[in-house]
């Protein structure tokens, strides 16, 4: 039902991270932050059905702004943008939702690579997944990955997810099918500890 979007929007922060719903105002700083990161994205991502920077300007960013808007409002997506220091550095996503007897998400992830080894989308993934099993009222979240991304696999590896599926030709990404590694979290998995963001604190000690 539209306007009762559980968990939407939301805003949510640990230190110097903060995850935020995207504004309008956003643009010039998405557009700059992928353009200087064409090459550190672009094997992570799905093609681009044009150039880099056209797909990737201010004003596309109109077109991915009132995409990741309606999505939301339809209680399909919680599209955030990732700020560390007040400085949008990156996005996390909890897509394809789907409640009922299923109440799951995917959480799809990236930051400037100028930031990256800072531990800001482990980070940003503890709050977004307490948030999601939390007021958003979901109970499973997925992560897949490409086998050779080894800085999403730490990511998710130092948070404890589980690995529990390889998903093959699973995904279209940078040209072409890829397999993917199938990691996935329950919320029981966490309640005892207090949250994935309490276990990311102790890990992280
Ligand atoms: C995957 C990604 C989101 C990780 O974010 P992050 O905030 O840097 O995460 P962390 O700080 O926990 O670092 C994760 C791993 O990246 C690696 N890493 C650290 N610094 C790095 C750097 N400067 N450059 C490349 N990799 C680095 C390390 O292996 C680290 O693991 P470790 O903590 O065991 O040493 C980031 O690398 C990224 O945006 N990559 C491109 C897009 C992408 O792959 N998205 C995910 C698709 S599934």
């Amino acid at each position: 039902m539209l306007g009762s979007t559980p968990g939407w929007p939301a805003v949510l922060a640990d230190g110097p991270v903060l995850l935020r719903p995207y504004k309008r105002g956003d643009a010039r700083a998405w557009s700059e932050v992928r353009i200087a990161n064409q090459k550190w994205l672009a094997p992570w991502e799905s093609s681009p059905p044009g150039p880099w920077a056209e797909m990737n300007s201010t004003r596309a960013y109109a077109y991915v702004y009132q995409d990741m808007k309606r999505s939301a409002r339809r209680g399909e997506s919680m599209p955030f943008a990732v700020c560390l220091e007040g400085r949008l550095v990156g996005h996390i996503n909890l897509g394809n939702i789907v409640r009922r007897a299923f109440s799951s998400a995917y959480a799809g992830y990236w930051v400037d690579a100028r930031v990256a080894g800072r531990g800001v989308i482990p980070t940003a993934l503890a709050l977004a997944v307490d948030h999601a099993f939390g007021p958003g009222g979901l109970h499973r979240i997925e992560v897949n990955i490409r086998p050779e991304n080894r800085p999403s696999r730490r990511v998710v590896e130092k948070l404890g997810f589980r690995e529990e599926a390889y998903h093959q030709r699973y995904m279209h990404i940078d040209g072409g099918w890829r397999d993917h590694l199938g990691y996935a979290l329950t919320s029981e998995e966490v309640a005892a500890e207090g949250g994935l963001l309490a276990r990311w604190r102790r890990v992280r000690a």
